[in-house]
């Protein structure tokens, strides 16, 4: 289904000591006795997601489809980059006709986006979505403050019926709102922290709304929890993890997340976000960061190549690609490019995925690769739970609690301090 290859010794990885190391966190993971357990509400969402509950949200998705050409999505962090990076990998480049859109805000601040947002969508009808599950977080907060606004002078009391809140059941001031203004509501489970909840209701209400195949996901996510709960050498979120802990331990400390596929950006920012915020605390964890190819063997390529050797590389490579262009022969091969007659544009990535990988390990740079058969809700389903897994092992080999964010805390409360919000004066 998936694939994990390495380009060293994978037994020489699955030494009998990291091996009994796997199976301790196995158990504490499966028998939720590990650090940040009360947080493993996704370990087996896909199977208990029920019909009734899937068909509760499509059926507001295509409410949402009906009411508006629009749906913007307020959210940032793990409350927007799961559903982004789904509809992302799942769309085509450019839509001349495209009938609904889906359009994300208050994933930052900024007054030119939201004002120009706003004239984009004047001759459109537009629904909203706002998640956030502790409901306070300032960026979302804003932005939904200045939509709210534009919602209620353009549609007066129908604006209610036009949002849509994704927050926690019981608390928040969204949630507050959202009672009092009698918008519908969509819950982030308690046991599921943002950067895990692609598969809730924050990932699957601007999925389904964009028109793709939420059970489908939904599918793929629980082939990925039955296959990969299964403790086994051949496991290949065992093997991920453990291989990224091994180099890791080996000084390579940055972990360059490598595709072919442009469409495939937004799962590489979605990966980032997991592992930075589930692994990087008490100054450890390996640094994400990606490359989209063949574009950056122009840029960051030279680095990988040559530069500081504490960095390791993981292709994600799609096997099988729907849409495609095969080079043709011309007569007077003035560009000298015949060469490359009969060769599809997929073909020639899959070459340059094989030259990448050879000249940057004679550069020093150890190699994974994760095969992907194709790009479908079924196998990006599967390909998100098993990044979710691999980076719960992951962490929990550095004695880490993959399911919390302290670090983030900092920085709000710097800036709360610098504007005065009242309890942060001091
Ligand atoms: O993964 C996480 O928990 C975070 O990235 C959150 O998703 C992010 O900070 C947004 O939080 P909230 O949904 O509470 O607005």
């Amino acid at each position: 289904m998936l694939q994990v290859n390495y380009s060293g010794n994978l037994s020489d990885v699955l030494t009998e000591s990291k091996w009994q190391e796997l199976e301790s966190i196995h158990y504490n993971l499966y028998e939720k006795q590990g650090k940040g357990n009360d947080f493993l509400g996704w370990l087996d969402w896909p199977s208990r997601s029920t019909d009734d509950w899937i068909n509760h949200i499509q059926q507001t998705a295509e409410q949402i489809r009906q009411q508006a050409d629009v749906l913007i999505v307020i959210g940032i962090g793990g409350s927007y980059l799961g559903a982004k990076a789904v509809i992302e990998a799942l769309s085509p480049y450019f839509n001349k006709e495209q009938e609904f859109e889906v359009i994300f805000a208050g994933q930052h601040v900024s007054g030119a986006y939201l004002k120009q947002l706003m004239t984009y969508v004047e001759d459109r009808d537009v629904a909203l979505n706002v998640i956030s599950k502790s409901g306070t977080t300032t960026e979302p907060a804003l932005a939904f403050r200045f939509l709210q606004q534009y919602m209620e002078e353009r549609y007066g009391d129908e604006a209610s019926e036009r949002i849509y809140v994704t927050t926690d059941a019981n608390k928040g001031a969204l949630l507050d709102l959202a009672t009092q203004k009698g918008y519908q509501r969509f819950v982030v489970p308690d046991d599921v922290g943002g950067r895990y909840s692609v598969m809730t209701a924050v990932g699957l209400l601007p999925i389904a709304a964009a028109g793709f195949d939420i059970r489908l996901l939904l599918e793929g996510g629980q082939a990925a929890e039955v296959e990969l709960s299964e403790f086994s050498q051949e496991n290949p979120a065992l093997q991920y993890a453990a291989l990224r802990h091994h180099l890791y331990e080996q000084g390579y400390t940055n972990e360059v997340l490598a595709t072919f596929e442009p469409v495939l950006a937004y799962v590489q920012e979605w990966w980032k976000q997991l592992f930075g915020e589930s692994e990087g605390k008490e100054h450890k964890g390996i640094f994400p960061v990606s490359v989209t190819y063949t574009t950056d063997l122009h840029s960051l390529g030279q680095y990988i190549q040559d530069g500081k050797r504490h960095l390791f590389e993981t292709f994600m490579i799609v096997d099988e690609v729907d849409d495609d262009l095969q080079v043709f022969e011309k007569e007077n091969d003035a560009d000298q490019l015949n060469y490359l007659a009969g060769t599809s544009l997929h073909e020639f990535n899959l070459v340059a995925y094989q030259g990448t990988s050879q000249a940057h390990l004679s550069g020093g740079v150890p190699q994974v690769t994760i095969r992907i058969p194709e790009l479908d809700e079924y196998h990006l389903g599967y390909l998100l739970y098993f990044y979710m897994l691999s980076c719960a092992f992951s962490a929990y080999q550095l004695e880490i609690n993959p399911f919390d964010q302290p670090g983030v805390e900092a920085y709000k409360t710097n800036i709360f301090k610098l504007l005065k919000k009242p309890g942060f004066e001091s």
